[in-house]
């Protein structure tokens, strides 16, 4: 079978633009363990306040996991809980989030986090606070009356 030049170069490009994507995801995947969110974590929405971890809503000290704190938060019209926490500078953290009535946003801006609360499941990210200051942590899914007051403030602190 005669091919031509060009369509075997753009054969060949195409195989090879296949292989390296493919290869980038499966070290994504494999060796750095990215994955997309399960969505399994799951809660009842009317036992928020009795469901570890949100019985101690705020920044917790935890031993021989992959992070160093976990920072919980509860999100309910129109609040979250805390309503502002300190954050040691540098460590790595996992933030747990849940809401006790109706769909939140947790945006923290200026940072890549950006979950959405739904009632009935748990929204987690591992991250690491590398900057201090002030961060505002917003709802950016309009939950009701009172969706544009609805904030909290986590503190990167030395
Ligand atoms: Cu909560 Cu908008």
């Amino acid at each position: 079978m005669h091919m031509h030049k060009f369509e075997k170069i753009w054969l060949i490009f195409g195989v090879g633009a296949l292989l390296v994507f493919l290869s980038v995801l499966g070290v994504s995947a494999f060796y750095m363990g990215n994955q997309p969110p399960s969505c399994l974590a799951t809660i009842d929405p009317e036992k928020v306040d009795e469901t570890a971890p949100f019985t101690k809503p705020g920044l917790n000290k935890v031993e021989g996991k992959d992070w160093d704190y976990e920072l919980v938060f509860v999100a309910s019209a129109f609040a979250y809980n805390p309503g502002e926490v300190q954050v040691p500078k540098g460590s790595k953290v996992k933030v747990i989030a849940t809401t006790k009535d109706v769909i939140h946003g947790f945006e923290v801006a200026g940072t890549n986090i950006n979950m959405m609360l739904e009632p009935g499941f748990i929204s987690e990210i591992v991250t690491t606070f590398d900057k201090a200051g002030e961060y505002l942590v917003l709802c950016n899914e309009y939950c009701g009356v009172g969706h544009h007051m609805m904030s909290s403030k986590i503190e990167v602190v030395e």
